[in-house]
């Protein structure tokens, strides 16, 4: 996409910004409301027909396969369990009520509604940092992080932290305007630049990534080095290795946790990830479009198989409502199929050549023990100027979900780190 960008009301905004700056205000970033929309959920009319279908929909009395379990997809009893407790416990607008609870907005960048939420901390040195979630997850991977991010805290080693949060829906998902089918991550990494910077006034900010997210997170701080200072990961925009590659490398595995994880990528290598050709070559041909069930089957296999087994108990609230209220939001917001063009869009977005970029900004990794990649230190040392390296034991790809605690603490070591330069 090379349209030009034509603000000149953020401009002239952003303008007034840098001479408060200059005059020594302390001038913090405002809406500026001709840019900037509130927004609120509301999709209880979908919700009659959504039901209709899944009254509807019919599965097989009896388990046909048994002894499968879930090695060829998701598990016919769990289907039918979740497709109960959708009808009889869930309840959208309850669900709904909790979503509003946050700041959405919604603005147009090139000719695309994007959606966010945008959530201030009351400290006004906070670290403007943008949330990038993935597939099939939406900003809901990271509602029960936001608001411990925005209040004051302090670092490792006791330095005071917060953030001013940013989640964008990425185009194409729930309320973001699908884009055209030319877009490519580096597309979305731009009008993300552009919804900090000129919309936002943010001239400094830190990102996170995961699954796809990873990618316009990732391309912002390699490509935007001026206003992207940190970087925190949980997965990586890179292939990851096989142990054969690894050992090719001289790369050694540290210790059973590794093992175990780089055991669990080769799994999701060679059994785990067949839908990706899917959603790459034919990513309008999943007959996916109304059909909750499908859905359902779809989005909650990933949730229960890629998340640590322990989900839903201890610090993990990746429960079977979850799993409902996200597999919801596609339904009810008909984004299933645009969600997928972004593996359409970007069929080499992984990238196999591991290189470093220019920046010398902070990259921060985290990985968490059930993810469906496995970076050991020693490859994101390869991508990035790694600061601080964690692995955690409990957890897997929805981190937001399935270990808040350990991802909030995480991200806030960003604040050891930052350093504003400009
Ligand atoms: C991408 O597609 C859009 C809409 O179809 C078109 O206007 C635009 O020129 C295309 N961009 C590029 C770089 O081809
Ligand atoms: C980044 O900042 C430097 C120094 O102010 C400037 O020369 C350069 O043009 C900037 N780069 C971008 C991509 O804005
Ligand atoms: C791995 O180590 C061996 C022995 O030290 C060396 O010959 C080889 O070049 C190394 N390979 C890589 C990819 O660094
Ligand atoms: C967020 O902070 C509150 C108050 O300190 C705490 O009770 C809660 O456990 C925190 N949430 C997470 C996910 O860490």
């Amino acid at each position: 996409m090379s349209r030009p960008v034509t603000w000149s009301i953020p401009k002239a905004f952003v303008a007034t910004c840098f001479s408060l700056l200059a005059l020594g205000v302390a001038a913090y970033p405002q809406h500026n409301p001709k840019d900037v929309q509130p927004f609120r959920i509301a999709l209880s009319d979908g919700l009659p027909h959504m039901y209709a279908l899944l009254r509807q929909s019919r599965l097989p009395q009896e388990e046909e396969y048994p002894g499968v379990a879930d090695t060829a997809g998701v598990d016919l009893d769990v289907l039918k369990t979740l497709q109960g407790a959708w009808l009889k416990d869930f309840n959208w607008r309850r669900e709904e009520r909790e979503m509003n609870s946050f700041k959405h907005f919604t603005t147009e960048i090139e000719g695309l509604t994007v959606h966010f939420i945008h959530e201030r901390s009351a400290d006004p040195d906070a670290i403007p940092i943008i949330l990038n979630h993935g597939w099939p997850g939406s900003f809901l991977e990271f509602t029960p992080i936001i608001r411990n991010l925005t209040s004051s805290a302090t670092t490792s080693s006791g330095k005071p932290v917060s953030f001013h949060v940013i989640v964008p829906s990425l185009p194409g998902f729930a309320f973001s305007s699908p884009p055209p089918a030319n877009w490519t991550i580096e597309d979305t990494a731009r009008i993300q630049h552009t919804l900090m910077v000129d919309i936002l006034g943010y001239r400094q900010f830190a990102v996170h990534g995961t699954d796809w997210g990873s990618a316009p997170s990732y391309a912002l701080y390699a490509d935007y080095s001026n206003a992207t200072r940190a970087a925190h990961f949980t997965f990586l925009p890179f292939v990851t290795y096989t142990a054969d590659q690894l050992a090719a490398a001289n790369i050694s595995l540290q210790g059973t946790l590794e093992q175990k994880e780089e055991r669990l990528t080769e799994e999701w290598l060679t059994t785990g990830n067949a839908y990706i050709l899917d959603q790459t070559t034919k990513a309008s041909r999943l007959a996916l479009y109304d059909n909750p069930l499908g859905q359902l089957a779809w989005i909650g296999e990933k949730f229960i198989k890629w998340s640590d087994p322990r989900q839903g108990t201890g610090p993990s609230l990746l429960t079977y409502n979850e799993i409902l209220r996200s597999t919801s939001l596609y339904y009810l917001t008909r984004s299933f199929v645009s969600s997928v063009y972004v593996y359409f869009q970007n069929p080499h977005g992984f990238r196999t050549e591991y290189t470093k970029p220019a920046t010398d900004a902070p990259m921060l990794f985290s990985a968490f023990g059930y993810n469906i990649g496995f970076w050991p230190r020693a490859l994101v040392q390869k991508v990035g100027n790694l600061v601080s390296y964690r692995n955690h034991e409990f957890g897997g790809h929805f981190a937001g979900l399935d270990n808040p605690p350990a991802l909030i603490a995480d991200l806030r070591e960003i604040g050891e780190y930052w350093n504003r330069t400009v």
